[in-house]
């Protein structure tokens, strides 16, 4: 219910110049990260409809990739689910955004446990938990083996020569 404290955003909660003055303040305390949670539904614990109470936020990694350009040392620790997406996506997502941070993206790895996620993907309900965490240990070795599949100086790109990649 924090959303109702005096100080709490209100519409601002969708605006990147709030979210940019946070960064900025937690990167001038020297902090070394932020934490960015995130669910694939609208988590709604009490059932009050969105009358009352409910989280809905931003995608995380694209607020990230903007506070990544107007920030210069914090790290973004942001969450992303391993159940409902595919490791292709999701590697080339965070290594698009750890080329424009300059490596300041780490990984929050989590399997999406509330029904109201399940149910965004046309699911009755979540799936059971050993599932979910076994399709996250083949996710991450997957993602793991994507980022891995270029090695580090196989771009070339000699313009004389013609070569583009070893
Ligand atoms: C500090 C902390 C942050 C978490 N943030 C998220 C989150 O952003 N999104 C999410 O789906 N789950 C989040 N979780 C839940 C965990 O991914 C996990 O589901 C939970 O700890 C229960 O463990 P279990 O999945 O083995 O039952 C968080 C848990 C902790 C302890």
């Amino acid at each position: 219910m924090s959303w109702r404290h005096p100080r709490a955003p209100r519409h601002e909660f969708l605006n990147l110049d709030y979210y940019r003055r946070l960064a900025n303040i937690a990167e001038q305390a020297k902090l070394d990260a932020i934490f960015i949670a995130d669910h694939l539904g609208i988590w709604d614990t009490y059932g009050s409809g969105l009358t009352h109470y409910a989280n809905p936020r931003l995608e995380p990694l694209s607020p990230v990739s903007a506070l990544s350009a107007v920030t210069k040392d914090i790290a973004f620790m942001v969450t992303a689910s391993t159940s409902y997406t595919e490791p292709f996506n999701t590697a080339r997502m965070f290594a698009s955004i750890d080329h424009i941070s300059r490596g300041r993206v780490s990984w929050n790895v989590v399997t999406s446990a509330l029904e109201e996620e399940a149910v965004n993907f046309g699911r009755d309900a979540n799936i059971d938990h050993a599932t979910r965490y076994e399709r996250a240990g083949e996710f991450l070795d997957v993602a793991k083996a994507l980022w891995d599949s270029w090695e580090d100086d196989a771009l070339v790109i000699d313009k004389d020569s013609g070569v583009f990649a070893d």
